[in-house]
């Protein structure tokens, strides 16, 4: 036993009082917003079928699944994302809904990433996906939904900016500049390793993935476009890919939200499903990774042999927020379970204490009872160490005049209470 580690497993978090803390809020604050919105919660299970999550086309998903046999050799996988398992979902049922549906979810994914800073081996990940809706408005209402929730955490306008871009648009500036569709997938999963890995490694893939070298420096040439209007000044101005990306950064202007929103390039994802408008939400001073992801994936369910069927969606992890909240000093306070303490001397007052702790208890308070009798003394001590705001404690005398004083341990002031009969 004494080479145990007590270390959880490299990647892995142990949430001590004071990370969960943090985490409900965060969970909190997601959840609420999703309900604010209108999306019904689902969930999963979070071992998946290995054949669902594993798919062809250098994803760097893919490599990262965590998998494992079961005992009657089924080849199983922690999920990494949700997406699969919801398409998974809705197509079990297909003929089931009444489109769209608007669903959410926290989910516990693991991936074995390279370690480093907002990257773990394990996140949790609200997930909000909008199934069935071909209108750019379903890429307005979950951004909408991703950036009220930042807002409830008290992250606004000066703090994070969402980089929108689309597949389609720089399919059609692909196909513009003289690359062949069939090459789209794999030179957008290339570029999106741009500044991850030095381009001559991107041109490598390129290179491996059948492009010509005058079509890589196109593949490129693409990344630099800086701005909405060069794009229309290259694709004319009644391409439907620029639209419905005008239209999005329109819609957003409705929800109030433009300051918090630019066109961006670059922005590709990693994952191969995504067929549309695809988006990436940083802090504005680009210290942290990505805060939330997502984009339009109209192909997926249809892939997975379901009728074809549209869908929106984005994934936001706990990581990046919680790094980004604590440098902004925005942490929540970790005193949200410890209110009232409520201790006694002696054996014969522990009837009084309990009723005590138990009538504040139905009055909806959470009271933190003694489990034995201690001295005064060691009582102030503890409650003060572990920060509680407010403290009862009874003694012989109290019960005999049928009240206690109650001490506000914060202002230092104090109140007569009655005890309960
Ligand atoms: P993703 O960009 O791979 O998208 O992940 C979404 C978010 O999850 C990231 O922006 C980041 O906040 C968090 N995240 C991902 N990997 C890690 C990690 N190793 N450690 C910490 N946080 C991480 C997806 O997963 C898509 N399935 C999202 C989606 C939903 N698209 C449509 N619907």
């Amino acid at each position: 036993m004494s080479d145990l580690s007590f270390a959880p497993p490299r990647g892995m978090r142990d949430f001590y009082p004071e990370q969960m803390a943090v985490r409900n809020a965060i969970f909190s604050a997601w959840k609420q917003s999703a309900i604010r919105f209108g999306f019904e919660p689902y969930d999963s299970c979070v071992v998946e079928n290995l054949d669902l999550l594993k798919r062809k086309g250098g994803e760097e998903i893919t490599a990262q699944l965590y998998t494992f046999k079961d005992k009657s050799d089924r080849d199983l996988s922690l999920r990494a994302e949700m997406t699969p398992t919801l398409a998974r979902m809705i197509v079990a049922k297909e003929n089931e809904w009444v489109f769209p549906l608007k669903w959410f979810t926290i989910a516990q994914c693991f991936r074995y990433e390279r370690m480093s800073r907002g990257r773990k081996r394990e996140h949790y990940q609200w997930n909000l996906d909008i199934v069935g809706e071909t209108s750019v408005a379903a890429e307005a209402e979950v951004v909408a939904t991703a950036l009220h929730a930042l807002e409830t955490m008290g992250l606004g306008a000066g703090d994070i900016c969402v980089h929108v871009s689309s597949r389609a648009v720089l399919s059609d500036l692909m196909a513009h500049l003289g690359i062949p569709r069939e090459h789209h997938a794999a030179t957008f999963l290339a570029l999106d390793k741009r500044g991850k890995v030095p381009d001559s490694e991107i041109a490598s893939l390129l290179g491996e993935s059948g492009l010509e070298a005058a079509h890589i420096e196109s593949a490129f040439k693409v990344l630099g476009i800086t701005s909405l209007e060069d794009v229309i000044a290259l694709l004319g101005p009644s391409c439907s890919s620029t639209e419905q990306l005008q239209m999005f950064f329109n819609l957003m202007g409705s929800y109030g939200l433009s300051d918090q929103l630019k066109f961006d390039v670059a922005v590709i994802r990693g994952l191969g499903y995504y067929t549309g408008i695809v988006f990436e939400a940083f802090d504005t001073s680009r210290t942290f990774r990505a805060v939330f992801g997502g984009g339009r994936y109209d192909n997926l369910l249809a892939d997975l042999g379901g009728k074809p069927c549209t869908a929106v969606g984005l994934g936001f992890g706990d990581v990046v927020v919680a790094e980004l909240l604590a440098d902004r000093g925005k942490l929540p306070h970790p005193a949200e379970y410890k209110d009232l303490a409520v201790s006694f001397m002696e054996e014969t007052q522990r009837g009084a204490a309990l009723a005590t702790a138990q009538s504040l208890r139905r009055n909806g308070q959470s009271v933190d009872l003694s489990l034995h009798p201690e001295k005064p003394k060691h009582f102030f001590s503890r409650v003060g160490k572990a920060g509680f705001r407010r403290a009862i404690y009874i003694g012989p005398d109290d019960v005999a005049r049928g009240a206690a004083r109650i001490k506000d341990l914060i202002n230092r002031s104090e109140a007569e209470f009655l005890l309960p009969q």
